[in-house]
């Protein structure tokens, strides 16, 4: 692959740019937040949830499976709503140190504009779900605030496209799902179109920065990047998901991280990426290990 020069940034910029301008959302008014829920339909298609297929799943009602579906979107878009967060901390700050008349400057803050959009969106859809949003504890909202100062260089694309990409596979294949609420699919698909922009941006940043990098920057982002399936993985079987779900937490939990088909939905969600990491030359045996163990290879 030809490596890319700061010229082709600069014309990705421009294109991303134009892409925006044609086809960006405010969800405000582009979803009907008085909208009622339709009976019977779920937040999550069931068979991307953590405990489907379980023997504990087999013994849920319909009623207490929805309810898990509403904790567990209500969980994700809470996460979303932490990387993001992250992101753009990491963003602003490299942005103190560009040219502020790049196209990539400009092209940053409209993807910055498009993540305070996205933060306002996942807080009504979850208070529309009838669900209350997960909260950081103290010691790990430190934890994020020092993530977001370590993003910098290949490390913060990286970090954008495990922030990113894996819920994004995940949204684009059940968008459309018809067990789902309609307000579900259409956040879905809004954020689905913007972060189709935010993908194509971070990974040029990689593929720009790893023609550039000192060998010793690519092998410990090659290194490192693997703790992203640990935390993942963590996050995702927050047992606070099914102590609001009314289930025995740690038997829930103990069978999620058990679960074949919650296993595949993770590879499945992480396959793209992990071969542009390794692609990149940035899938060493350290963060291979990692990404196996959390169930994402
Ligand atoms: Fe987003
Ligand atoms: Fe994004």
């Amino acid at each position: 692959m030809p490596a890319t020069t700061p010229t082709d940034r600069e014309v990705v910029a421009a294109r991303l740019l134009a892409g925006s301008i044609k086809r960006s959302y405010n969800p405000v008014v582009d979803l009907d937040w008085d909208a009622p829920l339709v009976e019977g339909r779920y937040f999550l298609p069931p068979t991307v949830l953590s405990l489907y297929g379980t023997p504990m799943w087999e013994s849920m009602s319909e009623g207490q499976r929805i309810e898990l579906s509403r904790q567990e979107a209500a969980n994700i878009l809470s996460v979303g709503t932490w990387f993001e967060n992250i992101l753009l901390q990491a963003l602003l700050r490299d942005l103190l140190h560009r040219d502020p008349t790049s196209l990539q400057t400009r092209y940053t803050l409209t993807e910055m504009g498009d993540e305070c959009r996205h933060m306002t969106m996942f807080a009504r859809t979850i208070a529309a779900m009838g669900a209350k949003p997960f909260q950081l504890r103290p010691h790990q909202a430190v934890v994020a605030n020092l993530l977001s100062k370590t993003f910098r260089g290949t490390m913060l694309w990286v970090a954008a496209l495990i922030g990113e990409e894996i819920f994004d596979a995940t949204q684009r294949r059940v968008q459309n799902d018809p067990q789902l609420q309609p307000m579900m699919s259409r956040v879905m698909r809004i954020h689905v179109t913007e972060e189709a922009r935010h993908i194509r941006f971070a990974r040029e940043g990689v593929r720009s920065r790893v023609a550039q990098t000192h060998p010793i920057e690519k092998a410990w982002v090659g290194t490192v990047q693997g703790i992203g399936g640990l935390l993942l993985q963590r996050l995702f079987t927050n047992p606070a998901i099914y102590e609001r779900t009314g289930l025995d937490v740690r038997e829930a939990r103990r069978q999620a991280l058990a679960n074949p088909h919650f296993r595949e939905n993770q590879r499945r969600g992480f396959d793209g990426l992990a071969a542009f990491l390794q692609e990149n030359g940035l899938m060493r045996a350290p963060s291979r290990a990692m990404w196996r163990r959390s169930g994402f290879l």
